[in-house]
């Protein structure tokens, strides 16, 4: 039987007496405790290793309550009024000088009740009575019975049982108190636990160097850790979960064999939307949806890459594609502005590294210009990746989204056709959520009209999805806007990812 310190305890103190019923004081006594919960505790363990059988008695006890204590002190009020009665001589036994004897008002009204209750009558306003000494002896009953609980409380079937319904209905005389009590006796099996076996180990709190070292934890026993514990909340530093989700993705995407990479939020329209065959007149190019930059105005672009755009764009160049026709504008393609996507940094990431297969992943912040609300930011995060390699095809792309969201903890995931000027095919990819399909991001292999000025001719996948709307949902968010604002209580709150 493997019994705690406790246990062994108090079992061992219940031996010396192995028949008796043995009650809260005597066990404190026996085991030299202080504290009642471990008599409690360890009872119930013993109770369960089938050692002791607990009994439990609920008793009610009686008080003085707030008049009873005065009752004890200055006596009852109908034995005050007795004493007043019988010191009068009988002409002057009358309400009148009873009202003006110094007995307080609130006291005469329900003083002759209580008077009338025990014989005493009012006849033409005078206080008539014919058995005196049976008011005397009801009265020191009365008295006794308060005088015998004013020091303690005590048992209520030890009481008379007219006397505790009488005080039971004047208020404020007596209360009652429920309480339970115990007492524990050893079973068979406990009066036949060798005593030998109970001695008590030294529990062990903490493993140290030296313990291990010289060998002293063998055989050794360990508080056990109680997770119930009432401990503070520690309230020191921690991460913002936005980092500690950063860091998270991070690490998935490292041990899928990924690089992280990382670029500027300053970037040329020509890098940010032409690189991608995005063309010149597209809507989201416009200041609406762009922030474009005073200072710098422009960032300058290599003439290499804004000739082969302008041909890309222009005709097609030898992608096989017709282009999208008209002019090619060098000096919009040279416009500053915030990034929109960070698609900006692999696309430069293959540039320059065209020969070099790569599998490469980035989270970083983009901009745009959206109206604030519950689910949108002008300034938001981006999971953005690529495998260029020789064999890259769709099945791989799908596979390694599902992968990277099956590890965030979201292992259904769809992807849907969709549409972006840079890749064919394209997908939407989407995740299960509470049974519901939440749209996450983009993704596709990359067109030849994109790949082919990068130097480039193997094949590109190519994902971007939102980073606050995952976050919304593993943190339980409703509003994006609560990733952001410096509210310490509610950030405080978020778990720990
Ligand atoms: N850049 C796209 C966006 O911002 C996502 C995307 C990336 C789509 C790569 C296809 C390929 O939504």
């Amino acid at each position: 039987m493997n019994l705690g310190n406790n246990e062994r305890r108090m079992l061992k103190g219940m031996l010396s007496e192995p028949n008796q019923n043995w009650t809260l004081d005597q066990i404190l006594a026996v085991t030299g405790w202080d504290d009642q919960a471990h008599v409690a505790g360890a009872g119930m363990g013993l109770q369960e290793a089938g050692m002791v059988e607990v009994k439990e008695y609920t008793s009610r006890f009686v008080t003085l309550g707030e008049e009873g204590i005065r009752a004890a002190e200055e006596g009852l009020l109908e034995s005050r009024l007795w004493d007043w009665i019988s010191n009068e001589r009988e002409e002057n036994r009358n309400m009148g000088s009873l009202l003006s004897s110094g007995f307080d008002r609130s006291e005469t009204g329900p003083g002759i009740g209580i008077l009338k209750g025990l014989g005493v009558d009012i006849v033409s306003g005078n206080l008539v009575f014919s058995d005196s000494e049976e008011i005397s002896k009801e009265i020191d009953r009365r008295t006794d019975f308060i005088n015998s609980i004013s020091n303690s409380s005590i048992e209520s079937s030890t009481l008379d049982k007219g006397l505790i319904s009488h005080f039971s209905s004047r208020s404020g005389l007596i209360e009652f108190e429920e309480t339970t009590t115990r007492t524990w006796k050893l079973t068979k099996s406990g009066s036949s636990a060798d005593e030998s076996t109970l001695i008590e180990n030294q529990l062990i709190g903490e493993l140290t160097p030296e313990m291990i070292q010289t060998d002293s934890w063998i055989g050794a026993e360990f508080k056990p850790f109680d997770v119930q514990a009432p401990a503070p909340t520690p309230t020191g530093g921690r991460r913002h979960p936005m980092q500690s989700l950063i860091e998270r993705i991070r690490s998935v995407f490292l041990e899928m064999g990924f690089s992280e990479i990382d670029g500027d939020y300053v970037q040329s329209a020509g890098w940010n939307m032409d690189s991608l065959f995005i063309p010149q007149s597209h809507p989201a190019r416009t200041m609406q949806d762009t922030f474009y930059l005073e200072q710098p105005s422009k960032v300058e672009v290599e003439d290499s890459y804004l000739d082969l755009w302008a041909r890309v764009h222009e005709h097609g160049h030898d992608t096989g594609s017709r282009g999208w026709g008209g002019t090619f504008d060098n000096e919009e393609a040279q416009r500053a502005l915030l990034r929109t996507h960070t698609t900006v940094n692999t696309v430069r990431h293959i540039a320059e590294n065209p020969d070099q297969p790569s599998r490469v992943f980035g989270i970083g912040r983009v901009f745009r210009q959206e109206t604030i609300d519950r689910t949108h930011m002008p300034e938001f995060h981006q999971i953005e990746g690529i495998i260029h390699e020789p064999d890259a095809n769709l099945p791989m792309l799908i596979s390694t989204l599902k992968t990277f969201y099956a590890k965030m903890g979201y292992p259904d995931v769809r992807v849907r056709p969709a549409y972006f000027p840079y890749t064919e095919p394209s997908a939407e990819v989407d995740i299960l959520w509470k049974g519901e399909w939440l749209e996450l991001g983009g993704s596709g292999i990359f067109r030849p009209e994109v790949t082919e000025p990068l130097g480039t001719e193997w094949p590109v996948c190519a994902w971007g999805m939102g980073l606050e709307r995952l976050a919304m949902l593993i943190l339980g968010l409703d509003d994006i806007r609560q990733l952001y604002q410096p509210d310490l209580e509610r950030l405080r709150k978020m778990p720990l990812l």
